[in-house]
């Protein structure tokens, strides 16, 4: 299941400083010196072994202290450039992912919106944060300009829910914003159904908010904030579909505290009561669920509260609609509330103008694809931007020189994320991915998450993979896995970003200075790879994190090449060598030496180490495996293993209930010897992946061939991560541990896998016929069943079974799934 991403174990386990010889140390004394020189000269060495001590121990400090040392280069993105003097248009966005709806202003704690609905029924099921347990059978923006505007839809049981969002520039502050909730019966007849819509306004630790009451409704709010300064929020009376006044609704609101952003759904949960009274003119009495102020909870007491919530519920029939305005205390020239006709007005404007741009950016209409299709690339590609999130925070992190987590710097970090329900945060090689898709439709976007990205490095040049900056993202991940290793390293795939914007036409000064900006940390990272993952030869490279366990696993897991449960070979050990590194490497060092020649910096070593990596003979010397037929892993390798459920003992007289259950662990049939390991897959496509293979290579013939063969990794539906025949093929890693990347289908695999068919059919020799038609089968295989997916499904998904072709994994997933939309634009 995909909570294997989020996995990963230190190397060698629990590793603290070697306690052992220093405590030794400690413990030994002073030697008995007999006269008075012996004594000075005892008392000599004593001070010197304390400063000695005293050294070891602060040099230790000093190297555990580097890995939450920011990198010494100006950071690329000074403060306040995010704030909305710097940037106004982006400042307020729907950069809380993993809520249904809910904007934030880009700011480290400010006072956020968010939206919560409940289907009056027999028990309450309140909608709030993106949750795959509500089941619902589809939501996400079908149109997002990650500017502008979005129109988003919800299909829950019931009634499906359209929810817009407007913004207006103006004044200091980042502007109005405008929403509009219309929902509707599922089945046109359905009169008889009330629904709870529900919207609030909560501070996280800084600004105040003031309620206006009328009656027991919750009219509007006001308030102030460092980087709002003053504005208010209006709760409109809600309409019909059309925008006629409706003659009843009930209200009710709640004026609450809560320990912070990440207990709201809590809150106002525990504050529902069904002793409310629903009762129209005319209509039968029914009682309904409402917030109850009377009730809620105030949080821990030992907590101070950090947020301030304030709630407008409103309960009607459907279908209807409510609009609530953002209005900003210094947009002076306000020509008028942005709600009704002119909301409308201003919508349509904006889904014309986002149509426009759609089609001149990807050209599906042109090239033939139905309305339909082109309905389904604006939702893969609008949820995308609408899944772009602002966070504010640090991580916890841990180096290998100090014996306990620390805090990371705190800083911000901007950025799109996998999937709004089930990793609603950054992860640095997604990322990548995410990018080459935006940075087609806003470059500038792009430029600014890679700046934040870049920002986040530390002085050794590490970036955690894994961003789990505040209290909201902490509550989504267990314990155990939000410390972040400093040996822990990710695919740079930001590299492939910046090939992406380095290819854009028209480089100014703008562009140019933004390279000098990035420059010192880009040589930094590429000098982290270079140094802590370093291989035993040169040229060769090594995943450092390995799960060192080797009895718990059918195969240690390699989470921090992305690639989690790829097989690997079966005894770690420094001698591996990693082919999707080492290309990865290429990659990197190709485009390091490009932005040096650009900048006029040294460029000479990346384009030897370049050169170096894409030389064939010699990644054929290091990775070839004549006698597998493939691109390998090298390593401590026994193919001979398997699971075996473990003997329990029987001990005289004890009841068989109380022994523990026998748990499955690994057993090796034939011992591990250095060799290839067999097992080909993603991996064993990466120098044809990454484009390093000569167009002429023998070997290109023999990927292709074994990407066509459907006994290895053709499918109808896309380029499966494991051969059928590999001994691994969708095996479980443990008893609990389901196969990931052991035979489904990826989607950022395969994207690179179109582009570089596209790349090979472009290049003249033996092969390119063979790519060319490759290329088109592939492409519209991978198109076809995600459309398909979709359509059935009401999702994009993680990832793609290789026998059905249905989604697995976690939903929504548009983060690198979402690069349909280049295969169908043909963008690589
Ligand atoms: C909200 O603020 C705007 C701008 O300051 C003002 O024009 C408007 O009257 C205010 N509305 C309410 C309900 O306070
Ligand atoms: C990468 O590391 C190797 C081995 O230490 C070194 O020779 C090479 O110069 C480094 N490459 C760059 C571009 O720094
Ligand atoms: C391979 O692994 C086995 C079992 O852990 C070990 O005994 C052997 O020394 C390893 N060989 C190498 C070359 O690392």
């Amino acid at each position: 299941m995909a909570r294997e991403r989020r996995r990963r174990g230190p190397e060698g386990g629990a590793r603290g400083p070697e306690r052992g010889p220093q405590a030794a140390r400690r413990a030994r004394g002073v030697p008995a010196g007999r006269g008075r020189g012996w004594a000075l000269l005892a008392l000599l060495s004593l001070a010197l072994g304390a400063a000695g001590l005293a050294y070891g121990l602060y040099g230790r400090w000093r190297l555990g202290r580097r890995v939450v040392t920011p990198h010494p280069a100006p950071r690329v993105l000074p403060a306040g450039s995010s704030g909305p003097r710097a940037a106004p248009e982006r400042f307020w966005g729907s950069y809380r992912p993993h809520v249904y709806l809910g904007m934030r202003p880009r700011s480290p704690r400010p006072p956020v919106a968010g939206f919560m609905w409940l289907r009056q029924a027999a028990e309450a099921r309140l909608r709030h944060t993106c949750e795959q347990s509500d089941g619902l059978p589809g939501y996400g923006w079908l149109l997002h300009d990650g500017l502008r505007f979005g129109a988003q839809e919800i299909r829950d049981r019931g009634l499906t829910l359209r929810t817009e969002f407007v913004k207006r520039p103006g004044g200091e502050h980042g502007g109005d914003w405008s929403w509009r909730v219309t929902a509707r019966p599922e089945s046109p007849g359905d009169q008889t159904s009330l629904v709870s819509l529900l919207f609030y306004v909560a501070t996280d630790g800084q600004g105040t908010l003031q309620p206006h009451l009328e009656n027991s409704r919750l009219v509007s709010v006001t308030g102030t904030s460092e980087e709002l300064g003053h504005f208010n929020i209006t709760f409109h009376r809600p309409t019909t579909e059309t925008g006629e006044a409706l003659s009843y609704a009930s209200y009710n609101h709640l004026d609450a505290r809560s320990p912070g952003l990440h207990r709201l759904t809590d809150v106002v949960k525990s504050s529902l009561s069904n002793r409310f009274v629903y009762a129209a003119p005319g209509g039968p009495k029914r009682r309904y669920f409402a917030v109850d102020t009377s009730r809620a909870r105030p949080g821990e007491p030992d907590q101070a509260p950090q947020s301030h919530l304030l709630l407008h519920q409103v309960t009607l029939p459907l279908p209807c609609r409510v609009e609530v305005t953002f209005e900003s205390g210094s947009f002076a020239e306000r020509p008028g509330s942005l709600v009704g006709a002119a909301l409308s007005e201003e919508l349509a404007g904006h889904v014309a103008a986002f149509e426009r741009r759609f089609e001149e950016t990807f050209s599906l209409a042109r090239k033939g694809f139905t309305p339909q299709q082109q309905r389904f690339a604006k939702a893969a590609l609008s949820n995308m931007l609408g899944g772009m999130g602002y966070f504010h925070g640090h991580s916890i992190v841990q180096s290998a020189h100090s014996q306990h987590p620390l805090a990371y710097p705190e800083g911000p970090l901007f950025t799109a994320v996998p999937s709004r329900s089930f990793f609603p945060r950054g992860f640095l090689w997604d990322e990548g991915f995410h990018q080459l898709l935006l940075a087609r439709w806003d470059p500038a976007l792009t430029r600014e998450v890679l700046a934040h990205w870049l920002d986040l490095m530390n002085v050794e040049g590490w970036i955690p993979r894994e961003q789990i900056l505040d209290d909201e993202a902490r509550a989504k991940v267990p314990p155990e896995f939000i410390l972040q290793h400093n040996e822990a390293a990710n695919p740079p795939t930001l590299f492939l970003v910046l090939q992406q914007l380095l290819r854009e036409p028209g480089q100014g000064p703008a562009e140019l200075s933004y390279l000098r900006r990035l420059f010192p940390r880009l040589r930094t990272w590429y000098e982290w790879y270079n140094t802590t993952q370093a291989g035993p030869q040169p040229y060769a490279f090594r995943w450092r994190g390995r799960d060192q366990d080797t009895d718990l696993f059918l195969n240690p897991k390699t989470l921090t090449s992305g690639l989690d449960d790829y097989p690997r070979a079966s005894h770690p050990s420094p001698a591996e060598r990693h082919l999707d590194l080492r290309c990865w490497m290429a990659l990197a060092s190709g485009v390091m030496a490009e932005v040096a020649e650009r900048l006029g910096e040294p460029a000479a070593e990346y384009r030897r180490m370049q050169q170096a990596l894409s030389d064939n003979a010699l990644l054929e010397q290091q990775h070839w495996a004549e006698q597998l037929g493939m691109f390998a892993d090298y390593g401590n390798h026994s193919q001979a293993v398997g699971l075996e459920r473990e003997k329990v003992a029987v001990g005289p007289g004890q009841p068989h209930h109380q022994l523990p259950a026998p748990r499955l662990v690994r057993v090796v049939r034939k011992p591990p010897k250095l060799q290839f390991v067999g097992a080909l897959g993603y991996v064993s496509l990466f120098p044809f992946l990454l484009q390093l293979l000569r167009p002429d290579s023998p070997r290109l013939g023999s990927i292709l061939g074994a990407m066509r063969s459907e006994q290895q990794l053709w499918t109808p539906y896309g380029l499966r991560s494991l051969a059928r025949t590999s001994p691994l093929y969708m095996k479980h890693n443990t008893e609990h541990d389901p196969p990931y990347w052991r035979g489904p289908i990826w989607i950022n695999m395969n994207y690179l896998a179109v582009r570089a068919l596209h790349h090979y059919a472009s290049l003249e020799g033996p092969y390119q016929q063979r790519a060319a038609a490759l290329y088109q089968e592939l492409r519209a295989n991978l198109i076809a069943n995600l459309y398909r997916q979709y359509l059935e499904s009401g999702y994009l998904w993680e990832q793609y079974s290789d026998s059905t072709g249905q989604g697995r994994g976690c939903y929504p997933f548009t983060g690198w799934s979402a690069l349909v939309v280049l295969m169908m634009a043909e963008e690589y």
